[in-house]
Parts: structure tokens; sequence; C-alpha cells
């Protein structure tokens, strides 16, 4: 079935049903491209893997079930369409609590995303996460960026973790969650009033999804704490989302007020500002990820040193 044909049956189709098509069953062949047509009983075809029906059902706002075996050339494609209203965006409480103890948000769990783990874990080591001693999280919420610290550090016990949200149940399912780890300090505090807290500076600065939130300036913040709150042979992390959570689906790109569809713009305007002023300050970047965009910039000069 076309694209075409499959969008017009969901038009039709209610949140929460499935509708199903037939597609060549992708394991009959390997090594090839999708789009190429082969001819299964007499029957000329198009192959598609299943990383292309995954990707289509993204675009279509659905999620894909398991495929029903047809017989050994034909499998079934099966999606079934969101439910858009229980998105996590759409759930607004009081502005400190929207991702807090009881939010939508407590319910997602990144860590188990492989689109937002596996470049995470990879920022992580490309900062060489064991030599930074003194790490701030920004944004921290309930703290699983520290959950992978500990995972994958082996100097974990001789780090001291700092992390800041001002939303009070998230830093209390936080303290109680590394209740046995006493290098790892939480403070329910706004980032604008960073100064008051008096942290000194940090070897490594980390902040994911929460630079870009409407009540902080992107870039006066983010100058601010290169030039108050980060050694001169620190580095840092920013995690862009870049990506949407409807009932249950990590749903890829961005979105922005006013576009129906998916826009970025705004995500790589904040990325190559950040990416120009890092290196302005002699900081080498890399940018990586997918659903999650990672800036990740080391001082040129412990390089250098270390070298
Ligand atoms: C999208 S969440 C990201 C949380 C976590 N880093 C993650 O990626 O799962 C943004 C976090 O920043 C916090 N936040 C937003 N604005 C803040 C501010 N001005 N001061 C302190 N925390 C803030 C929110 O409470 C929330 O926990």
């Amino acid at each position: 079935m076309t694209i075409k044909k499959i969008k017009n049956k969901l038009k039709i189709t209610n949140t929460k049903e499935t509708v199903t098509f037939k597609a060549v069953n992708p394991d009959i062949r390997s090594s090839l491209y999708n789009g190429n047509s082969i001819t299964v009983n007499n029957e000329d075809v198009i192959y598609r893997g299943y990383k292309s029906w995954l990707d289509l059902a993204q675009v279509l706002n659905c999620r894909m079930l398991t495929p029903e075996k047809i017989d050994d050339n034909f499998v079934l494609i099966r999606y079934e369409k969101l439910n858009e209203d229980s998105s996590f965006h759409k759930n607004i409480v009081d502005k400190e609590e929207k991702y807090g103890e009881n939010s939508i948000f407590s319910k997602i769990h990144k860590n188990e995303e492989t689109a937002f783990i596996h470049y995470y874990m990879q920022a992580l080591e490309n900062v060489k996460i064991e030599t930074r001693i003194r790490i701030l999280n920004l944004g921290v919420n309930s703290g699983d960026e520290f959950e992978a610290i500990q995972a994958l550090s082996k100097n974990f016990e001789n780090q001291e973790l700092i992390g800041i949200d001002y939303c009070s149940s998230a830093i209390n399912a936080a303290k109680e969650k590394f209740k046995r780890s006493s290098n790892i300090s939480f403070y329910t505090h706004d980032i604008n009033k960073l100064d008051e807290l008096e942290l000194g500076k940090f070897d490594l600065i980390i902040s994911i999804g929460t630079l870009q939130s409407s009540n902080l300036e992107f870039n006066k913040l983010l100058m601010n704490i290169v030039q108050n709150q980060l050694k001169r042979s620190g580095a840092i992390i920013l995690g862009f989302p870049n990506c949407r959570w409807i009932d249950g689906e990590m749903i890829y790109g961005a979105r922005v007020k006013n576009y129906p569809f998916s826009e970025m713009g705004l995500l790589y305007k904040d990325v190559i500002f950040s990416k120009k002023y890092m290196q302005q300050k002699k900081f080498r970047v890399t940018v990586t990820g997918k659903d999650y965009i990672f800036l990740t910039a080391t001082s040129i000069s412990t390089t250098k040193q270390n070298h």
C-alpha cells in the first residue's frame, strides 16, 4: 500500500485503533536497500525493511505493533494510532511542578531510550568522565543523568556531583534515589539565581533539555555559566531535545509554536550559538545525537596538556 493510502486510512481511523496493510517480509532478502523492486510469487513488489516501516509509523504519529506473518513472503504491518491528547506537552500544571513527581514527565525513562542513552554515554566518554571531579547538573530533575555517570565512571566515589532544579518534588525523588551516595547533593533552586548558591567552579557542567526553557534566557545564561561556573580546563555537555513525548512514544523532531510539523530552526540556532561561543572561548566542540542533540565542549588547553 502506498503512503498516501495509509494516510487516508488513518484519517478515518479512531485514536488507539489499528491500521493494517500487507508488505513484503523484509527477512526474505538481505543487503537490499529499500525501494528495490523484487519478484515474489510472480508478483513485482517494492522491498522495504523494518527500519523504514518504523520511521513511517513515527511520522504518521503511530506506534508500530508486532507484525503478523502472512506466509514466508509477506507480513501484515500493524500501526496503532497514537492518542495525541495524551501528550506530556499538553498536560501543563503549574510551572515548577510541570516536571514533578506526579507529572507525565516522571514516567519517561530517557536512559532506556537508545537514541538518548547511546549519545549521552558517548558524550560522557568524550569528556573523559572519570577525570572530572566537580560536576554540576542544571535541571537535574530526579537525577537520571547522574545514574548514567555512576554506571560509567570508574572514579565515581571521588567525584562531587551537584544537581539543581526548581521542582521540589523532583529534587526530593533525586535525594531519595541517591540517599546512599554522600558525594551527591541536590538543591531546589532557580537556575536564574544560581549565583546565590556560591558553588564555585566545576570541571564539568551538564544541562539537558533545560536551558531552552521559556523562563530562561539561553544565550545570556550559557555565557554566565561558562564565565562564572566553569573551570578554564572544564567541559560542558548540553542536550537539546529533538523529539516529543506522545502516548508512550518518543517521537523524532522538535516542535515549536505555530507549526503543525517538526521545525528545528530554534534548535539549530541555539546549538550554533553554543558552538561558536565555546569555540571562541577555546573549547573543542562536537555536535552529535538524534532525538536529543548533544553539544560537547572540552577545553583545548587541557587537551594539549594531556598529549
Ligand atoms: C525538560 S526537563 C529536563 C530534565 C532532565 N534534565 C531530563 O532531561 O530528563 C527541564 C528541567 O529543568 C527544570 N527547570 C526549568 N527551569 C528551571 C529554572 N529556572 N530553575 C531550575 N530548574 C528549572 C525543570 O523543573 C525540569 O526538571
